[in-house]
């Protein structure tokens, strides 16, 4: 089997990578040596398949590092931006799979979704590319949930408004979220187990919570519990947030257009609190008029976990939203349909898991498929 350097199997998205490894029988497909940024010489994580005997190696260490054949990191962009570059100035000529964005659009570069891109990944391979990496969580639901109309090239243009979960930004982001709900629920607890307490009164007292600075905002810069905030990620200073500037470059980058064949796809990303699943809304102006079934029949067969929801309240509220959708490797898409401004014009939503299809499952597979 060969072996396989993992670098941040501890992390969020390293933790969901394991999981998911364990549960497709991986480590009977690989040897893999585990690295550690802090912990060389511990112990190797008990994993069903995994060798107990072996310790955690330096993370650092570029000589150990070269000689592996594949390593695959979830430890962030800081550690690709230190290590990557020392590895290849030794000589290494492996293969880098990366989930962080550092090397995404660098021209060395292939963004892996193999659902949607297995021909540029398998060509990439063949022509001796050694850097995979995983896009964008919103990119990669998106692009999955689109696939039947964007991979047919049928979207003139699109925009996306995004509804993003705190583990985007991390597992702290997650719990000052939580954090959060409790702070908001403190304040009135007393009231709410009146039924007749005045709602404007614990409207008064969750606001006044919300801005006098008793909660929590390290992380997030603003409370998000009981509100929402409409940027992600770096200002880039021509109104974009780079979270806004990814979902037209990345998806554009996956699925090879370039020139006069750049498809415009604009977003305005919104963090909300969700805790772990992205969704977002969109507008498409398709590149000619295709009767509804069809768009939906070519949703639903683009790929094994795309599930086309009917346009229904009852399947809208049961089947496309984030309680339904985490821990799963379901991407639904619904509310399709088509739009007052001409037979081009439709909408749809869509869901997923920003942790599995978001984050460790493409880089997951890639691995596979370079092992493979
Ligand atoms: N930038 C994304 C977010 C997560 O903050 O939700 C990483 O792809």
């Amino acid at each position: 089997a060969p072996s396989v350097g993992l670098v941040g199997w501890r992390g969020m998205v390293g933790s969901v990578l394991m999981q998911r490894m364990v549960e497709e029988h991986d480590f009977t497909k690989i040897n893999p040596v585990f690295f550690s940024t802090s912990n060389a010489g511990g112990p190797v994580p008990e994993l069903e398949g995994v060798d107990t005997s072996e310790t955690l190696e330096d993370a650092h260490d570029i000589e150990t590092l070269a000689k592996l054949p594949i390593i695959l990191t979830t430890q962030g962009g800081d550690y690709t931006n230190d290590v990557y570059p020392k590895l290849r100035a030794a000589g290494w000529d492996g293969i880098w799979i990366d989930a962080a964005s550092t090397l995404r659009m660098d021209d060395e570069s292939i963004i892996v979704l193999d659902p949607v891109n297995r021909d540029q990944i398998d060509a990439g391979l063949k022509n001796g590319v050694n850097q995979f990496v995983g896009g964008n969580c919103t990119v990669s639901l998106m692009t999955l949930g689109l696939g039947g109309l964007l991979r047919n090239g049928l979207v003139e243009w699109g925009t996306a408004m995004t509804y993003q979960a705190a583990s985007g930004g991390g597992a702290r982001h997650m719990r000052e979220l939580l954090k959060g709900f409790g702070t908001l629920h403190d304040v009135v607890a007393d009231e709410l187990k009146d039924s007749n307490s005045a709602i404007l009164e614990l409207d008064k007292k969750v606001i006044e919570a919300q801005r006098n600075g008793s909660m929590d905002v390290t992380e997030f810069g603003a409370p998000l519990a009981g509100s929402l905030i409409p940027w992600i990620d770096s200002d880039l200073g021509n109104g974009m947030s780079r979270e806004d500037w990814k979902g037209m470059a990345e998806t554009n980058k996956i699925l090879g257009r370039t020139g006069d064949n750049f498809m415009p796809l604009e977003s305005v990303t919104v963090r909300i609190g969700a805790l772990r699943s992205h969704s977002q809304a969109l507008t498409m102006k398709l590149t000619k008029d295709i009767p509804l079934d069809e768009i939906e029949d070519m949703l639903d067969n683009d790929n094994d976990w795309v599930k086309f929801v009917p346009n229904t309240k009852e399947a809208s509220v049961e089947q496309l939203t984030p309680v339904a959708v985490t821990g799963t490797m379901d991407i639904p898409v619904g509310r399709v349909r088509k739009l007052s401004m001409g037979p081009e014009y439709i909408s749809a939503f869509t869901v997923g898991d920003q942790l599995l299809w978001g984050a460790a499952e493409p880089v997951r597979r890639m691995l596979m498929i370079a092992t493979g």
